[in-house]
């Protein structure tokens, strides 16, 4: 669907309180979206406040057009810009792998506290590659190694490595059978899919790969399988963390324990709900 266009002026200014109106009934941060639609085609955030009178130009025009169509057409923002900003990482992104969420961060901020003085961390269902490069960013000294089964994501999880210049060895396969037998980690993470095949939410979410999504019949599968398999790779004392639901904190716990992890601890997100469970693997060193 290709919007109408306005005829009242073409200053930066006025480009922005159009879109902004164009973007209300397909947003919920209009303004903000405005901004960032807006930036993208100048390459630049700061024109907007330092020449707010200075024209779009024809060229940026369609180039502006074109991103707002498929916005309102129904396309998530990220998948729009074909960039998105987590942990201050600017990640090339697309319809290959998930849309890094906010939530996310929280678990990636419990690994930062929690990262080992040397050895390997793991990141399983590593999408388009934020959780291992916010990771690698912050400790390049450290062995990162990531999973994911999709060889699309995994894909655009090389480009963002290879773009950022940030060494992570990407291994393809279904969750620990990706991995060298011999390999051992000391901290491992993941955010894998946790829907289930019916839940509510999937009907906002048709943009993002359903793979990355549903977990199976009760959204729990992916933790079942990552817990048995991952105990073939873990040093004495490893850590493990893994983002969830935020109903899902009370079976993640006593999953945990049944595998015979201890320590076992949730933590909560921004909005104060639970969304990330970590626990040791044997007794911790004093
Ligand atoms: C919720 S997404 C998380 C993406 C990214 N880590 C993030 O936090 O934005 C889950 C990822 O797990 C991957 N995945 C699903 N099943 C898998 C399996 N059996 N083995 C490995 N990866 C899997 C999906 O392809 C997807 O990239």
């Amino acid at each position: 669907m290709t919007p109408e266009i306005p005829t009242s002026g073409d200053s930066l200014r006025h480009w922005l309180a159009w879109l902004r109106t164009q973007l209300a009934a397909h947003s919920d941060a209009p303004e903000q979206e405005a901004h960032w639609l807006l930036e993208e085609v100048l390459d630049s955030s700061t024109a907007l406040w330092s020449h707010p009178q200075a024209p779009l130009g024809e060229a940026r025009r369609g180039h502006l057009l074109a991103l707002l169509a498929r916005r309102v057409g129904g396309e998530p923002l990220p998948y729009c810009l074909g960039h998105w900003s987590f942990m201050e990482l600017d990640l090339r992104i697309d319809r290959r792998a998930l849309i890094p969420r906010p939530d996310t961060e929280t678990l990636v901020r419990w690994a930062l506290e929690h990262l080992p003085n040397k050895g390997a961390v793991l990141d399983l269902g590593t999408g388009c590659g934020a959780i291992i490069l916010a990771l690698a960013q912050a400790r390049p000294d450290l062995d990162h190694w990531a999973v994911d089964r999709s060889e699309d994501a995994l894909a655009l999880a090389r480009q963002n490595g290879a773009a950022l210049g940030l060494p992570v060895r990407w291994c393809i396969g279904d969750w620990c059978q990706a991995l060298p037998a011999e390999q051992r980690f000391s901290l491992v993470l993941s955010n894998p899919p946790y829907l289930a095949v019916d839940d509510a939410h999937l009907s906002e979410l048709s943009a993002e790969p359903i793979s990355a999504l549903v977990a199976g019949e009760t959204g729990l599968e992916a933790y079942q399988a990552i817990l048995a398999g991952v105990v073939h790779h873990l040093e004495p004392q490893a850590r493990i963390a893994f983002e969830h639901g935020h109903e899902q904190g009370p079976w993640l716990r006593q999953l945990l324990r049944e595998h015979g992890w201890e320590e076992v601890e949730t933590h909560r997100d921004l909005a104060g709900r639970e969304r990330v469970s970590s626990a040791v693997w044997g007794t911790p060193y004093a």
